[in-house]
């Protein structure tokens, strides 16, 4: 088939790479020249593994190619993906990115064409930029809500071994393309779930929201461990062997962040307050994350009697999750910030984010590539973020290392045991 998706972010360049792997005549666009030049030459923007040898591939075999030019890719395509941003506003997601690639796609629909709303928008949105582009459009479109379910950081594995597709359609001839599309992923019998566009829409905020409700339970249940005297790692696994619950996503930390369940959190509370329906329980699902950093930041300060001036602390992992280099909304940014407002001098180092966290922090933090490096003379360590390479750290290096061997572990990766026995403060969330 012959498909073009517009918009090489993370979800965008990974749909076109696996597209075009599969056999398909894929053009990827993208509004950004600069991106576009990169890409052409095989030179992937963003961490995700196992990117870089998939877009090489395809670009060599010539079924992979990039280009700003939307109308010339919409011409040669049936499918069409739109895979923009639909970013955070606090409240509403910005559709305009959306908006600007339908008003763009139509004079160019010069015969029967599929256009698939990938990214994760309101309910209704697919069927209004429908609208936008038959009023521009000299050909028939259909519209499809095809939402994504991939995690970053597992990217190509989540999307060529999806646990479901969600194909939402008016029509049988545009939900059968689309299956079409995705048969090599789902040879396993993963199945092709084939609704209506608004439910299809709700499906993905509903899972989203969901997945961010699991979360904040934990961590408010984390909360009540710390102040109850139980152990939130020990209630985790004993409620994760009740068949009915099971044990993923039921992790307590510093609060969800990413590009992802925040914005997707508002967009439903702003859904249900739009259709006179209040959202309680996502609406206390934000409230808990948004204080989360913040109770996290508290244990620090109190662990150093309420003054953080002068306190060198060492912060490791930035991402907002691990094998990501993605740090919108990561909850490292509030801590990192909190610790900074406080007068403590922050050194920090991340696998692969160190380039957004420059962005965000210029000058104001150190950034060490070495572990071991952001520990010297360090008042405490912050673990921010779980990536494998801090899991098995040399303690007895570590504890040189630092001025005074404090360990505040945001994501439980540690034993609070074997902390203690090496001869660390450790705190940890939710236990004892
Ligand atoms: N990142 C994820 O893990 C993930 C997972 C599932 C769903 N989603 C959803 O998928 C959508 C895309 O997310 P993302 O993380 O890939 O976004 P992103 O911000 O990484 O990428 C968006 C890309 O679209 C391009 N773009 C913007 N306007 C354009 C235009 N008018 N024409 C051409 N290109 C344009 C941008 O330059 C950018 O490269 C969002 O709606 C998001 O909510 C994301």
């Amino acid at each position: 088939m012959n498909v073009a998706v517009i918009g090489t972010g993370y979800v965008g360049l990974v749909a076109g790479g696996c597209f075009a792997d599969s056999g398909n005549d894929v053009i990827c666009v993208d509004r950004d020249a600069a991106k576009i030049r990169r890409l052409s030459e095989g030179r992937v923007t963003i961490y995700e593994p196992g990117l870089p040898e998939l877009i090489d591939r395809n670009l060599r075999e010539r079924r992979l190619s990039f280009t700003t030019d939307l109308a010339a890719a919409v011409r040669a395509s049936s499918v069409l993906f739109i895979a923009v941003g639909t970013p955070q506003t606090g409240g509403e997601p910005d559709l305009s990115q959306v908006a600007s690639v339908a008003r763009g796609m139509a004079p160019a629909i010069d015969a029967y064409k599929v256009v698939v709303m990938k990214s994760t928008v309101p309910v209704g949105t697919t069927e209004r930029m429908g609208d936008l582009i038959r009023a521009g459009a000299p050909g028939p479109i259909d519209m499809v809500s095809n939402p994504e379910f991939l995690r970053e950081g597992a990217a190509i594995e989540d999307f060529t071994k999806p646990d479901r597709v969600i194909i939402g359609a008016g029509s049988e001839r545009a939900a059968a393309i689309v299956g079409e599309l995705h048969a090599p992923f789902v040879r396993k019998g993963s199945p092709v779930f084939v609704t209506d566009i608004r439910t299809a829409e709700m499906t993905k905020y509903a899972s989203n929201a969901f997945l961010a409700t699991k979360i904040s339970f934990m961590n408010e249940l984390a909360n009540l461990c710390e102040r109850a005297g139980a152990d939130v790692d020990r209630v985790r696994q004993g409620m994760g062997l009740d068949a009915r619950i099971g044990p993923s996503f039921l992790y307590p930390g510093v609060g969800f962040g990413g590009s992802c369940l925040p914005k997707d959190v508002e967009a439903m509370i702003a859904a249900g307050r739009r259709h006179g329906y209040p959202m309680r329980i996502v609406e206390a699902v934000h409230a808990v994350n948004a204080d989360q950093p913040g109770l996290f930041l508290g244990k620090v300060r109190d662990h150093f009697g309420g003054a953080l001036e002068g306190r060198r602390i060492a912060v490791w992992g930035l991402a907002f999750k691990p094998r990501t280099d993605d740090m919108r909304e990561a909850p490292s940014v509030e801590i990192v910030n909190g610790l900074l407002e406080a007068g403590a001098a922050v050194t920090a180092c991340d696998p692969e984010a160190m380039g957004a966290a420059r962005a965000i922090f210029g000058s104001r933090i150190e950034l060490e590539a070495d572990s071991y490096a952001c520990l010297a003379g360090a008042d405490a360590l912050l673990v921010v973020t779980e990536w494998p390479d801090f899991r098995n750290p040399d303690f007895e290096r570590m504890k040189t290392d630092m001025r005074s061997p404090v360990i505040f572990d945001g994501r439980n990766i540690y034993s609070p045991d074997d902390m203690r026995s090496l001869g660390f403060t450790y705190y940890g969330v939710g236990r004892r």
